[in-house]
């Protein structure tokens, strides 16, 4: 089935690539599992599971990622680098969309853009790995590639992977959603609640306090909208996405359906998907597999991309050119961004395609401190996003927005921001089973410090 070609010139028809062609054409960062029969009984089972998210909702945020592409709206994607079953929690899922509707009214309010809002929560639970094995005290063990696939403890049982994960990845997804659908529809999303986002903790610090100023401001906006008797849906509530990495194709390929009004596939276990920098092969199965499905996608692009990749995926990924179906989501590094950035959006722009750019300041700027712990400085978080703004503005095309690892509770993981976090306060609390994240005060600090980039335009 694969390259089934449709009527209309360019365009993919709808069946997608079995499994099985996925597979054979070696898809890089899977799991290797000791039982194939286990995987296929899971991937079975998992072919029967109700959507997560439908076709519709789907095609909603590809028009607004359409905005962002136009420079009528901004992305603010965030969450874990990856999360955990453990971490299916209220309070955590709370905790992290607290921040994320912080950070989102601080850019709306104080940019005064429209901004989309997509969390990388509800699916994000595999990881590439640079390596397939870790060794500690000369013990050699599979290397952690995600709950979705093997657990984190470092015992050899715990390191096997399990295709059973994959079936706990629906269900742990499912009860995130539904979390995040009642918090975003059922009243806590209102503007009115504006105050009751920012906890004790984070209004003791500087940022903290200029995000209550700023709700006070619009708290009184609020109130003389209502005198007037405006009371629009939009105070009420905020539209939401999800989005993941889809790495592990025998999750994401058992989670795609037809969807029957348009008879196009569509993956049903987020909103937005993205390749990875590590699966972007232009002939390579993950490529394969996007080129079909019709949501949103992103792919990421860092240092080894050229301008030549950048325009061969998106004639791949996007033929049609859609406006709102191709994110390009670039994570170079803050010494980077300057020098690498600008042939890739020259050469893009000037063959006339449409994609949205998004910076992910998070992935290039990595690093191991003394103490052992991989971090990265706020610093060179802040210095890759305004290396991305000053790109963007130069040359006259549209920093569409910035995909962050964050988490809405007090982590120690991030050195640097307004709270000072050094090398040696990481031990205080740092809980990331993979990469570090922006703890709730530095996410707000970013969005304060974003907000005055996105003035500037
Ligand atoms: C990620 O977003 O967590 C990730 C692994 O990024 P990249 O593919 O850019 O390395
Ligand atoms: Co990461």
């Amino acid at each position: 089935m694969a390259g089934a070609r449709s009527p209309y010139p360019g365009q993919v028809s709808s069946p997608i690539p079995d499994l099985a062609a996925l597979q054979a054409l070696g898809p890089l960062q899977q799991p290797s599992y000791p039982d194939r029969a286990a995987v296929d009984t899971a991937v079975s089972r998992l072919r029967t599971m109700p959507p997560l998210v439908f076709a519709g909702e789907c095609d909603e945020l590809t028009d607004k990622l359409a905005a962002v592409t136009r420079g009528d709206a901004f992305l603010l994607a965030g969450g874990d680098c990856a999360e955990t079953f453990a971490g299916v929690t209220a309070d955590n899922v709370r905790n992290k969309l607290r921040v994320l509707l912080q950070m989102a009214v601080v850019l709306t309010y104080a940019a005064s853009v429209p901004v989309v809002k997509l969390g990388r929560l509800a699916g994000q639970y595999a990881k590439p790995r640079s390596s397939d094995t870790e060794t500690r005290d000369g013990v050699t063990l599979p290397a952690y590639r995600g709950d979705a696939v093997n657990g984190y403890e470092f015992t050899p049982e715990s390191r096997i992977p399990d295709p059973q994960r994959l079936l706990d990845v629906y269900h742990a997804s499912a009860a995130t959603l539904n979390l995040v659908r009642a918090f975003v529809t059922g009243g806590y999303a209102d503007l009115r609640q504006v105050h009751t986002w920012n906890t004790d903790f984070v209004r003791s610090s500087a940022f903290g306090q200029r995000y209550e100023k700023m709700a006070d401001e619009i708290e009184r906006a609020l109130t003389f909208m209502q005198a007037i008797g405006a009371d629009p849906d939009e105070f009420h509530r905020v539209d939401f996405h999800s989005s993941h990495e889809a790495l592990l194709l025998d999750y994401e390929h058992a989670m795609t359906r037809i969807d029957s009004r348009t008879e196009r596939p569509y993956n049903v276990s987020g909103h937005m998907v993205w390749i990875g920098e590590r699966t972007r092969q232009l002939e390579g199965a993950h490529v394969e597999y996007f080129r079909h499905i019709r949501n949103p996608i992103g792919c990421k692009l860092g240092p080894s991309a050229t301008a030549d990749d950048a325009l061969a995926l998106a004639a791949k990924l996007n033929p049609e050119n859609q406006p709102g179906r191709l994110t390009f989501i670039t994570r170079f590094g803050a010494e980077r961004i300057r020098d690498g950035l600008p042939p890739l959006v020259e050469k893009v722009t000037a063959e006339g395609v449409q994609v949205a750019w998004v910076s992910d300041p998070m992935h290039g700027n990595t690093f191991e401190a003394s103490t052992g712990y991989k971090t990265r400085r706020f610093d060179d978080v802040l210095d890759e996003i305004q290396g991305f703004f000053d790109v963007h503005r130069a040359l006259g095309t549209v920093p569409g927005g910035m995909m962050v690892e964050m988490t809405g509770d007090d982590v120690t993981e991030i050195v640097g921001g307004g709270e000072e976090i050094d090398e040696a306060r990481l031990a205080h609390r740092y809980e990331s089973v993979v990469d570090p994240r922006l703890n709730r005060v530095q996410s707000l600090e970013l969005a304060f410090l974003v907000a005055e980039m996105l003035r500037k335009a």
